[in-house]
């Protein structure tokens, strides 16, 4: 294929020619289809547009809904941007049990997050790195006041900053490494330009020290926050007694109760598992970040990085009956969100996603989005160890077919007990329904069968 320079300087409209040209022989259709997708106010266009970079149009996911979210006596209706069918409903469904149950009860611990200058110092005797640092830590912190004071208004700012011998590990290896508190920023750009203005101050601070010669230089490699949150971290936990656990008509509370801990054990054992059991935990927290702008990357990393932390990849919830006979089931998960900057008071999907859950702070923030993590893994794992996953699946693309078909809701609502309640597969209740109908399915829909 052609390569092409300086692509980033052509309009829109030349850039979807060039890719028409280039990779659709020249086939207008393909712009005219990418064109359907802008929005019809040219002024927001254009702030999408300018969210990043060669923007040709957007990108449609939906955003879908689940409401009854009772999370610390408050209750939500959380807004889910996902491609994946049978997410919203799964988080809709757990949310209500819990409803039930008393909901969601969630803590945020800490909300600390850390960066690093990372360098290298090859002086003979660390002790004088030391001791320099320790006597001009102040200057670190007096250097960067012009872009601290605005965090430090709202509460924030560098909390720590201290020096970490590497040697260990690589020739020369030092860090200054520093803790911040952000407060309702995410506050990458916060940690970062401070991390930056720390490098200067340590090359500039050696160099006029009475440091011997070879002692003065430094080599700074790179200055960076780093997306391992530990320290910022989230607990959200159900709990309720063994025997109200009547999840699908047919289990017995306490065989569920245990089959679902067997399930979380095995998550905690079995990196293979433990891979898959966190996915749908992440389902709800990507979901959920996405739709209020926040950064899904930064946030799975840092969770798989924590299932780690004990040396072996394990499951983010767990499970246990306590003595006195309640099921509790719980997640720990770090994660850095925002509820200012970034696209969070740009982007007008964004912004109707914070209003719907009320405009919440960070912190506040933090607990739904974790909730919904362990809601969407309670509604996997419940179906894994009970109908098996692919019953909700076909259900949904039952319904789809029966939409389709253009089924009422009575008959929609007496398929689906039938469905749910008996060991049916789709294709046989949607030919049991177009036989009683007298509908003869076309080619098209039969396929999709
Ligand atoms: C699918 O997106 C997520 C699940 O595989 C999660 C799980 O297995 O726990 C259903």
């Amino acid at each position: 294929m052609q390569e092409i320079k300086g692509f980033s300087k052509l309009s829109k409209q030349a850039k979807m020619e060039w890719i028409a040209n280039t990779y659709f022989n020249g086939d207008q259709t393909v712009i005219d289809n990418l064109k359907s997708y802008w929005h019809s106010d040219e002024s927001i266009q254009k702030l999408h547009d300018e969210f990043v970079e060669n923007t040709i149009t957007n990108f449609y996911l939906p955003l879908g809904v689940a409401p009854n979210f009772e999370i610390n006596d408050k209750v939500y209706c959380v807004p889910m941007a996902i491609e994946e069918s049978s997410v919203v409903a799964a988080a809709a469904k757990s949310a209500a049990f819990w409803k039930e149950r008393g909901g969601f009860k969630a803590t945020v611990s800490n909300t600390n997050k850390v960066g690093h200058v990372h360098f290298i110092w090859k002086g003979r005797n660390p002790a004088s790195l030391v001791e320099w640092f320790n006597n001009n830590k102040s200057i670190f912190l007096e250097e960067t006041q012009r872009l601290t004071a605005n965090m430090e208004a709202r509460g924030g700012g560098i909390k720590s900053i201290s020096l970490e011998n590497k040697t260990h590990l690589e020739k020369g290896y030092y860090q200054l490494e520093a803790q911040f508190e952000t407060i309702d920023a995410m506050g990458a750009n916060f940690i970062n330009s401070c991390l930056e203005q720390f490098s200067k101050t340590l090359e500039s601070g050696l160099h006029s020290s009475t440091l011997a010669e070879s002692e003065k230089e430094v080599e700074i490699i790179m200055c960076i926050l780093s997306n391992y949150t530990p320290d910022c971290l989230v607990k959200v936990e159900v709990s309720c007694p063994v025997d109200e656990l009547n999840v699908e008509g047919s289990v017995p509370p306490l065989e569920f109760a245990e089959k679902f801990i067997r399930a979380i054990n095995i998550a905690n054992i079995e990196p293979y598992r433990a891979t898959t059991h966190n996915k749908g935990v992440m389902n709800g927290i990507d979901a959920v970040a996405l739709a209020t702008g926040n950064d899904f990357r930064a946030i799975e990393a840092s969770a798989h990085a924590y299932a780690s932390k004990d040396g072996q990849y394990k499951s983010l919830t767990n499970a246990t009956i306590d003595p006195d006979g309640i099921f509790r089931f719980w997640i720990e998960v770090p994660m850095a969100v925002g509820t200012v900057g970034g696209i969070t008071n740009l982007h007008p999907t964004v912004k109707f996603c914070h209003k719907l859950l009320g405009n919440p702070k960070a912190k506040e923030l933090m607990m739904i989005i974790a909730s919904t993590g362990l809601a969407q893994n309670f509604g996997a794992v419940r179906s894994l160890v009970t109908t098996g996953i692919q019953k909700g699946h076909m259900k949904m693309h039952l319904f789809n077919i029966l939409n389709q078909l253009e089924a009422t809701e009575t008959e929609k609502e007496t398929i689906r007990k039938e469905f749910e309640t008996k060991t049916v597969s789709h294709k046989a209740v949607i030919d049991a329904f177009c036989q009683l109908r007298g509908i003869k399915v076309d080619r098209k829909i039969r396929k999709e069968i």
